[in-house]
């Protein structure tokens, strides 16, 4: 079977190949899962440069985080799931726990409790998305932050498919949006996406709009996922005793300097006016829930995307020897769509 493997750590492009491997054989607790479909995540870029939250051991293959497959065969014993049924895999690996297979090859093996059988309607583009972004907006508003209807959040990278995705819960649940993008010609698209306000950091003060928009009762709770100084201001920005998740450090993609690597906060600020910041990480979450939240937590996922409270962008489809392109195409500014990989399924009937 074909796999993306990393040799080393280093430039994706540089030490990614391509290779053919064994298919491997499931044990007990275990299924054999032919992988359809599988996201480029920035996280996926980062292991491969060494630079995230684990490390695995190298070689490896590449793709750390979900894919939507088949289940082609049952470990012995291993029960609750049929064969050729249509599966996500939440290949996330916990942390701390056990590394998990790569989705980036053809076939894979993978626990059944992280396996969750899929509707016939929902795309194979919208399946191998469903583990990480949709569940990371759901976890960050309506369990870490725990938003109420009617209270503002502010958010950043707003137009990133996390972004897109809390914008949609929190019109579901009734909560403000305060969204703050980099680029002019987003705004209108996160407007019409249901945006309640957008900043754009372009030609706009983060501080001043934030202070504007929600008068003198401010803003007590924000998520981030840019870090360095635009995290800076969001915690600045916020009411006395507000709190930031940050959970993404996307203004340090590509950098070097251990200087840039960092969120340079307001002492007065912080000090002061008792403010939050901390950390999520699904993969601590993983590390943390029981097998059963995990479940239970993925299917409320895929409720509110199969009733359509949550619209998963469509990706774009690249075959696994497109790989150069597919990373080139993942780290263009603007680039859109989600670069997935995708495998050639003789049984497609399951997919519209
Ligand atoms: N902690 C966790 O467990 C967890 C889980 C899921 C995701 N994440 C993180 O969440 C972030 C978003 O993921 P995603 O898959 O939703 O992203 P995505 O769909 O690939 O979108 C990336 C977005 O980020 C914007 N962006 C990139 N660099 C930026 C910068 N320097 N300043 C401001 N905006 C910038 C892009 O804007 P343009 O459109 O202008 O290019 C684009 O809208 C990533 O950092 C990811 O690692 C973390």
């Amino acid at each position: 079977m074909r796999a993306l493997v990393a040799g080393a750590v280093g430039e994706p492009n540089g030490v990614l190949r391509l290779e053919s491997r064994p298919v491997p054989t499931p044990e007990a607790g275990q299924a054999l899962i032919r992988v359809k479909a599988t996201p480029i995540h920035a996280s996926d870029l980062h292991v491969v440069r060494g630079r995230y939250g684990f490390s695995p051991e190298f070689p490896d293959v590449g793709g750390h985080m979900e894919c939507v497959g088949r289940i082609e065969a049952l470990g012995p014993g291993t029960e609750g799931l049929k064969i050729g049924e249509r599966v996500v895999v939440a290949a996330v690996p916990a942390v701390p726990g056990p590394q998990m297979a790569g989705t980036w090859q053809e076939y894979l093996v993978a626990a059944t409790h992280r396996l969750l059988p899929v509707p016939h309607h929902l795309s194979d583009s919208s399946a191998c998305q469903l583990a990480v972004n949709p569940l990371t907006a759901l976890l960050l508003v309506a369990r870490e932050l725990d938003v109420r209807p009617g209270e503002w959040l502010v958010q950043t990278a707003a137009g990133s498919t996390v972004g897109r995705l809390v914008i949609q819960l929190a019109g579901h649940l009734g909560i403000r949006t305060i969204n703050v993008v980099r680029r002019r010609s987003a705004v209108d698209e996160i407007k019409a996406l249901g945006g309640d306000e957008v900043i754009c950091t372009e030609d706009e003060d983060l501080l001043r709009r934030v202070t504007e928009i929600a008068g003198p009762a401010g803003v007590r709770k924000a998520i981030d996922c840019v870090a360095g100084p635009v995290g800076a201001q969001v915690s600045q920005a916020l009411a006395p005793g507000g709190e930031v998740a940050v959970y993404g450090a996307l203004s340090t993609h590509r950098q070097t300097d251990p200087a840039a690597l960092t969120i340079p906060l307001s002492a007065r600020s912080v000090i002061y006016e008792t403010k939050v910041v901390r950390g999520f990480w699904l993969n601590r979450w993983f590390g943390t829930a029981s097998p059963a939240d995990v479940l239970d937590a993925l299917s409320e996922v895929r409720t509110l995307v199969t009733d359509g409270v949550l619209s998963i962008p469509p990706g774009r489809p690249f075959p696994l020897e497109r790989f150069t392109e597919a990373i080139s195409f993942a780290e263009t500014p603007a680039h859109g769509a989600k670069p997935l990989f995708v495998f050639d399924d003789d049984r497609d009937e399951d997919e519209e």
